[in-house]
């Protein structure tokens, strides 16, 4: 892209190749003008705008309205709109899971960027994995790009309660197998829980994506908490058309300058201070390998060590999105952060983060976003744990964790698949008590395939009939940002590349040490070298997207992106 900044600008970019050029924009320019454009418009700059609206994505069902406004910047700004379709990921909408759908849409998003005559994209998207794919393909195509969150829904209500999507889905659901509330209250509350369009309106994965990207430099300032129905979210639409435009002038900046060492420093900070997801972390890798980048999660950890989670937000906390946005958003929080961030780093509008934090209005509602000696939690949102079991890294979201099982040591029943552990875990004869642990393997990002969020495995209806609310569990799968509970996810390398996972049995004692940061099976070497000989991969898919995926993802640290689209430089 740099190179082509000298270049044409605007419809007359990246010609059609038929060997004549002069031909290739004349006939261009004709179907431009059967499209309707006269020559004036024909001359604007170009704003692409990626448009993910989609009927099997009900989180971005408000899209269209978001794209009109952006549309309507950019022309009120003096330049040219013109939407594109990408795919579009919805959690509950794709088999087996939307993780396997990432890269495709992060190559979708990127190959479009570079096929396309445009001088700048906005990329508007949302639910969780849909952001993630869209900086990694900006990342890699190089293009200006903004993005544009569709928003959060409204949180729901309930017989005095409030409520929210997926957290509350989980809390209720895990209710009603414990035999707490019936299948009418259950009923009764499912039609209250998502009252509104737009992305889950808890710090889930979506919102905390959004927020990492206004962190980077992708979203306005305090563009990535505006719940998704109000008319603000249009009018930050509006903004970041008419933003968009001045940057296709300009030409400047790539979206590969955002993401340095002290950006990525800050992204971390702001994610262990929101208590985020998980997710984030490989998300974070693939970004930031994208632009050449490791992520280091021994890094991740020192850092969660210092910094307080101060946003009271479930599923850590008690509050939803809009609260969130009504206390002061994403700069007040960065005020309250500080110098643990680099205010250097650029916003999306051209500034500073000092300088947006500095013009931000005053007040801030204290009891959303914390005081840094009154938190939700201390400190250590996010936690890496490395041992036998885990040689390359696991993560623990500590401040969704219940306290009592951090020290644990017990016997570990397996479960060898999600097909295993559905067929398993309701059986009243399963051999578990409370002090065991449960142990996924299969669901990593080969062997799930797709990294599915089945890590936060349902506690044994047994068990939960009588009172079990918690127990350890590990796999080398994911979990929903909007989950909770002692749940060790992305051990690092899965079961299914032949990770330690893969030769653990029941009855295995394993130890999570949280305080040293340990994830061991109490096994020995030997014993585990012997059983890995016997260890067969399973057999790689026959054809297509899904063969591509399982011989070129990377593991949980390193983002799960292909090996062949990552930078060399953060291998
Ligand atoms: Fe789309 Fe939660 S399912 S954001």
């Amino acid at each position: 892209m740099s190179g082509e900044r000298e270049g044409p600008r605007g419809l007359a970019r990246r010609l059609t190749r038929y060997g004549d050029a002069e031909f290739a924009l004349f006939l261009r320019k004709a179907f431009l003008q059967a499209q309707g454009l006269t020559g004036e418009a024909i001359d604007r700059p170009v704003v692409g705008i990626a448009q993910t609206a989609s009927d099997f994505n009900p989180c971005h069902a408000s899209a269209p309205r978001l794209v009109s406004a952006i549309k309507r910047g950019v022309t009120m700004a003096g330049g040219l709109p013109f939407t594109f379709p990408t795919i579009s990921l919805h959690e509950s909408f794709a088999f087996p899971s939307s993780m396997l759908l990432r890269n495709l849409m992060a190559m979708d998003t990127e190959e479009m960027l570079r096929a396309l005559p445009l001088d700048a994209a906005v990329l508007v998207g949302g639910c969780d994995k849909t952001l993630p794919a869209q900086i990694m393909g900006a990342v890699s195509a190089g293009v200006p790009a903004f993005v544009a969150p569709v928003g959060p829904m409204l949180a729901g209500n309930h017989e005095g309660e409030r409520l929210g999507a997926s957290t509350d889905c989980r809390r209720l659901w895990a209710a009603w197998r414990a035999g707490e509330i019936d299948e009418t209250r259950l009923e009764e509350a499912h039609e209250h829980l998502m009252p509104s369009h737009g992305t889950c309106m808890v710090m889930g994965t979506a919102s905390t994506m959004a927020c990492l990207a206004e962190t980077f430099g992708f979203v306005l300032p305090g563009g990535s908490s505006i719940p998704a129905v109000l008319a603000e979210r249009l009018r930050f639409g509006e903004r970041t058309g008419r933003q968009a435009v001045e940057v296709a002038r300009a030409g400047m900046p790539a979206p590969e300058s955002r993401i340095t060492p002290a950006s990525l420093r800050n992204a971390v900070t702001v994610l262990q201070a929101l208590g985020g997801s998980t997710n984030a972390l490989i998300h974070l890798a693939a970004i930031a390998g994208r632009a050449g980048l490791p992520l280091d999660l021994d890094e991740v950890d020192r850092i969660g060590r210092e910094t307080p989670v101060l946003a009271d937000l479930k599923p850590v906390g008690r509050g939803f999105m809009e609260d969130f946005h009504r206390a002061g958003g994403l700069p007040a929080l960065m005020r309250r952060l500080g110098s643990r961030l680099d205010l250097s780093a650029l916003a999306a509008d051209g500034r500073t983060l000092a300088e947006v934090v500095d013009s931000w209005p005053d007040w801030t509602d204290e009891t959303v976003i914390r005081p840094l000696d009154e938190p939700v939690a201390p400190g250590e949102a996010l936690a890496v744990l490395r041992g036998s079991l885990a040689p390359d890294g696991a993560v623990l979201k500590r401040a969704a964790a219940g306290s009592g099982l951090l020290q644990h040591e017990g016997p570990a029943l397996v479960f060898k698949g999600l097909d295993d552990l559905a067929a398993r875990i309701d059986d009243p004869d399963l051999p578990v008590t409370p002090e065991h642990v449960l142990v996924l393997r299969g669901a990593g990002p080969i062997g799930g395939p797709g990294m599915p969020e089945a890590g936060s495995l349902p506690i044994p209806r047994k068990l939960a009939r009588s009172g079990v609310t918690d127990m350890v569990r590990i796999s080398d799968a994911r979990m929903s940002g909007t989950a909770y509970g002692t749940v060790v996810v992305h051990v690092s390398p899965e079961a299914a590349a032949g990770g330690a996972l893969a030769s653990v049995r029941d009855g295995d004692r394993i130890r999570l040490d949280f305080t040293g940061r340990r994830l061991d099976v109490l096994v020995s070497d030997e014993e585990m070298a012997a059983r890995h000989e016997s260890y067969h991969p399973p057999p790689a898919p026959e054809r297509g997207y899904a063969q591509l995926f399982a011989r070129h993802v990377t593991q949980a640290d390193r983002g799960c992106d292909f090996d062949f689209l990552t930078s060399p430089d953060s291998r």
